[in-house]
C-alpha cells in the first residue's frame, strides 16, 4: 500500500456479487477445494482455533461435513495432542495396532481399560501378540466377581472370526453381518494381531460420504501452535499424535519472530504444513510464503469477539484484505483462508469468490451443540458461551502470546467474551451454511470455487443498498435457521 495515499478497504457488507448467465443449479456446485496445496477439503471450512470452538467433539464433526477443525492451544501440550488423536482415531478403514487386553487381567483391571479408552471391548492377545479371544460389555453382564479373569469370560479363539490382513471393507462387512459380530480381528498367518475392522466404522464410513479423510481413512485434523516459548514441543506432540497441519496462531503474523519460527519448523518438520498467518498485505502474504508457510490466514481485527481495530487502531477491512493476500497466493500457488468476521452465508461467498481458498469460523460454529463451550440460559432461550482469545479469561489461560503479551500480570484485551444463540448440530449449521454458498454459485454461474473466483464480478454498494439487501419494512415473526438480526 501506498504510504501517502489513503486506500479504500471494503468489507464484506461493502459489496455484492453480481448474477450472471447461469447454466448451474446451486445443488450441482462443487465445494471441494484445497487447504494446502497438498490436502483437499470437501468444504471449504475451517474452524477457528479457540477455546469456545473448536475441541476434538467439534473437529471431528466438521470434519465428517468435508471441513477440518484446529485444534486450539489453550491448554497443557499433552492435552490438545490427545484431542487430536481422539479425531484421529475416531474413524478407520482398519484400527492398526489396536489396544488390546491380556487373558490373565481381572475383570476389573478390563472396566479401567475401557473407561479411560473410552471402549466398550477389546482383543484379547497373549505376551507375543497372538490373539487368544474377544471380550466386550456384552460378556459381562452376568459377570459378579471382578476378581475373575479375562480368559474365563471372552468369547475364545475356537470360537472367535477373524479376517486375514488385506481384507477390504466390503469384505469386512459382509463378514460381521453373516456372523451377526461388531468386531472383527485381522491377524496375520501366524495369528497375531494386526488389526481391528469394526462396523461401527462402516458405518459411519456410509453416513459420513463427504468426510474429509487422510490416506488411512481417518478425518482431517489441525493443532494450533503460538509463538511462545513451547513452539516446538507442541508441535512436536502434534506430529507425533498425527496432525495434518499445524496452524500459527498470532494475532498478526508478519513479524520478525514469526518469520523465524516459520523457517524452523518447516526446516525441523519438513513433511508437516504449516498454515501461517494471520496477514491482511500482499508484502505479509510474500514474506511468509518465502519463509516457507503451506497456507496463510488472513485477517487482523474482523472476527466478531475482535477489538484488535478499537484498542490497537490497526487492521485492514476484510474483504480487501481477502483480495490483497490471496493475489499474492495465487501467483504463488499457495492456498488461503480468509478468518473471521463472517456472519452470514453470503459473506462466504463474498470471500471466496473474493480469493479465498477457504473460511476459517469461530462465531458461526461457536454455536453448534459440538463447540466446547457452556450452554446457558438466557430469557428464554439458550446460549453458548464465545470469547475471543485476546480476551483476558482467555490470555489468563495461555493466548496472550498471541498479542506478544506475558500471562502473567496485567494484560491489554484485544477481545470480548459473551455468548451466542445456541444452533443445535453442527451438521444442521454446515448444511445451511453450504446451501447459501452453492446458492452464490448459481447464480454467479460457477459450477465449482475456482470458477467462482474467476467469474466473479463485484458492486460496490452504499449504506442504502446494505438497508436494501436485509428485510425492511416487516416485523419478523418468524426466523429461518440461516438469518437472524445481530
Ligand atoms: P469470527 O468472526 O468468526 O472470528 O467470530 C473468529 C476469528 O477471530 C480471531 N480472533 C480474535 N481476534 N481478538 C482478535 O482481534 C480476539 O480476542 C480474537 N479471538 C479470535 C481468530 O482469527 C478467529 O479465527
Amino acid at each position: 500500500m501506498s504510504k501517502n495515499k489513503i486506500e479504500q478497504g471494503l468489507s464484506f457488507d461493502d459489496i455484492l456479487l453480481v448474477p450472471q448467465f447461469s447454466e448451474i443449479l446451486p445443488s450441482e456446485a462443487d465445494l471441494s477445494t484445497q487447504l494446502t496445496q497438498n490436502i483437499r477439503l470437501n468444504i471449504p471450512v475451517v474452524s477457528s482455533a479457540m477455546d469456545t470452538v473448536t475441541e476434538d467433539d467439534l473437529a471431528i464433526a466438521l470434519a465428517r461435513e468435508g471441513g477440518i477443525g484446529v485444534i486450539h492451544r489453550n491448554n497443557p501440550i499433552d492435552i490438545q495432542a490427545k484431542m487430536v488423536r481422539a479425531v484421529k482415531r475416531s474413524e478407520n478403514i482398519i484400527i492398526e495396532n489396536p489396544r488390546s487386553i491380556t487373558p490373565d487381567s481381572t475383570i476389573e483391571e478390563l472396566y479401567e481399560k475401557m473407561a479411560e479408552y473410552r471402549v466398550s471391548g477389546f482383543p484379547v492377545v497373549d505376551g507375543e501378540g497372538k490373539i487368544k479371544g474377544i471380550i466386550s460389555k456384552r460378556d459381562l453382564w452376568m459377570i459378579k466377581d471382578s476378581a475373575q479373569k479375562v480368559s474365563s469370560v471372552m468369547t475364545p479363539r475356537e470360537r472367535l472370526v477373524t479376517a486375514p490382513v488385506g481384507t477390504t471393507p466390503d469384505e469386512a462387512e459382509k463378514i460381521l453381518y453373516q456372523n451377526r459380530i461388531e468386531k472383527l480381528p485381522v491377524v496375520d498367518s501366524d495369528d497375531k494381531l494386526v488389526g481391528l475392522m469394526t462396523s461401527a466404522d462402516i458405518e459411519k464410513r456410509k453416513m459420513f460420504q463427504q468426510a474429509s479423510k487422510d490416506s488411512d481413512g481417518h478425518l482431517l485434523v489441525g493443532g494450533a501452535i503460538g509463538a511462545g516459548t513451547d513452539t516446538m514441543d507442541r508441535a512436536q506432540a502434534l506430529i507425533d499424535a498425527q496432525a495434518d497441519a499445524l496452524f500459527v496462531d498470532a494475532a498478526t503474523g508478519h513479524t520478525d519472530r514469526l518469520v523465524k519460527l516459520l523457517a524452523e519448523l518447516t526446516s525441523t518438520f519438513p513433511d508437516v504444513p504449516v498454515v501461517a498467518g494471520n496477514v491482511v498485505t500482499a508484502q505479509g502474504a510474500e514474506d511468509l510464503i518465502k519463509a516457507g508457510a503451506a497456507a496463510l490466514k488472513i485477517g487482523v481485527g474482523p472476527g466478531s469477539i475482535c477489538t484488535t481495530r478499537v484498542i490497537a487502531g490497526v487492521g485492514v477491512p476484510q474483504f480487501t484484505a481477502v483480495q490483497n493476500v490471496s493475489e499474492v497466493c495465487r501467483k504463488k500457488g499457495i492456498p488461503c483462508i480468509a478468518d473471521g468476521g463472517l456472519r452470514y452465508s453470503g459473506d462466504l461467498v463474498k470471500a471466496l469468490a473474493g480469493g479465498a481458498d477457504c473460511v476459517m469460523l469461530g462465531s458461526l460454529l461457536a454455536g453448534t451443540e459440538e463447540s466446547p463451550g457452556a450452554k446457558v440460559r438466557a430469557q428464554g432461550r439458550f446460549f453458548k458461551e464465545y470469547r475471543g482469545m485476546g480476551s483476558i479469561k482467555a490470555m489468563k489461560k495461555g493466548s496472550s502470546d498471541r498479542y506478544g503479551q506475558k500471562g502473567q500480570g496485567k494484560l491489554v484485551a484485544e477481545g470480548v467474551e459473551g455468548r451466542v444463540p445456541y444452533k443445535g448440530m453442527l451438521s444442521d449449521v454446515v448444511f445451511q451454511l453450504m446451501g447459501g454458498v452453492q446458492s452464490g454459485m448459481g447464480y454467479v454461474g460457477a459450477e465449482n470455487l475456482a470458477a467462482l473466483r474467476e467469474k466473479a464480478r463485484f458492486v460496490q454498494i452504499t449504506s442504502g443498498g446494505l438497508k436494501e439487501s436485509h428485510p425492511h419494512d416487516i416485523v419478523i415473526t418468524e426466523e429461518p435457521t440461516n438469518y437472524s438480526v445481530s
